[in-house]
């Protein structure tokens, strides 16, 4: 096991203690890239790096380049679209991520907008805050109910079946799901939910959550023909990543009345740019990336992340590598 200190480059920021332990072993560079001010320092450090650890950044294959000595990309999330992965691969780079410890939460992020968006809290909020809560409220500001409705979920991983169990047995809602691997059902979602095709999940379900990841694959997998097969008056959310989206046929969706309203914590860019549409379309309930957003989980997942780093530091094995002999 290699003891030697070694460079390290961390950027995004993690709690004192974690950014302490890594310090104790080796050289730390704290650099932001998306500061404007911090972008020359991160490119300067990553020339020497042996380990990144961070998130919320695309790291393309050039700019990895000058990182020669480079050995593991610790990612301090679980989605990994932000990594060129054949480059790595080819490099020999291990990449670490930071599954299962965010899975609970960002099915609560998920489960909290098919709530907002069927019984329309941010719109309702509003009209208390804006002082239009007058007399009691009719029909035109119903929303619609939750509970029994069918379920589809498109990609049933960890995120995925946490939001099914929060649907089927807690909400006795039907659920179907798709998902483009034999994913073994949970025992306690046995009998309770049912895979389906990608299409009849849209054309079936009354409310369609997204939790896949974002690959060449899924990339604008959700594009006009896909919201239209989707039940007229259906609701959608997502909580993976937006580009998997085709925002403009999601707005004609919405538009046209096909689609009642859409919940989306994700963007194709982010963040969302200040003239995009969909900032400020009332059918639309929008959140900053907040999946993961909480104080327990994002200690934990910075925990795990630094763990993983110091360990392929090691020259141990990481508790979560992603494993790019999958692509
Ligand atoms: C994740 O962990 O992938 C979250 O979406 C944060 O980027």
């Amino acid at each position: 096991m290699g003891t030697s200190r070694k460079h390290v480059v961390v950027f995004r920021k993690i709690p004192d203690d974690l950014l302490g332990r890594i310090a104790e072993r080796h050289d730390v560079v704290v650099a932001d890239p998306r500061r404007a001010d911090e972008l020359p320092r991160f490119r300067d450090a990553l020339r020497d790096a042996c380990g990144l650890i961070g998130s919320s950044y695309k790291l393309g294959a050039s700019e990895l380049a000058e990182a020669v000595n480079l050995r593991v990309i610790s990612s301090i999330s679980v989605g990994v679209d932000n990594y060129e992965l054949p480059f790595l691969k080819q490099r020999g780079i291990t990449l670490c991520h930071t599954p299962g410890v965010l899975t609970e939460t960002t099915a609560d992020t998920v489960f909290a907008l098919i709530i907002a968006t069927s019984r329309r809290l941010v719109e309702l909020s509003n009209h208390v805050r804006e002082g239009r809560w007058t007399r009691n409220i009719g029909d035109d500001l119903f929303g619609w109910d939750v509970h029994g409705k069918t379920l589809g979920v498109l990609g049933f991983g960890r995120i995925g079946q946490a939001v099914a169990r929060r649907a089927a047995l807690g909400f006795e809602m039907p659920v179907i799901y798709h998902d483009p691997f034999d994913v073994p059902v949970p025992a306690v979602l046995d009998g309770r939910v049912q895979r389906a095709s990608f299409d009849d999940v849209l054309a079936r379900a009354d409310i369609v959550a997204l939790t896949l990841p974002l690959s060449d694959e899924t990339r604008g997998l959700m594009d006009a023909r896909a919201f239209a097969t989707m039940k007229p008056g259906a609701i959608f959310v997502n909580g993976s990543r937006g580009a998997i989206v085709r925002e403009d046929a999601l707005l004609a969706a919405l538009d046209s009345g096909h689609l009642r309203a859409a919940g989306l914590d994700v963007f194709a860019v982010e963040p969302l740019p200040h003239d995009s549409p969909l900032r400020s379309h009332p059918k639309v309930t929008p959140l900053p990336h907040i999946g993961s957003a909480t104080h327990e989980t994002r200690r934990a997942m910075a925990e795990l992340a630094t763990e993983n780093l110091l360990r392929v530091l090691d020259g141990a094995a990481p508790v979560s590598a992603f494993d790019l002999s999958r692509i």
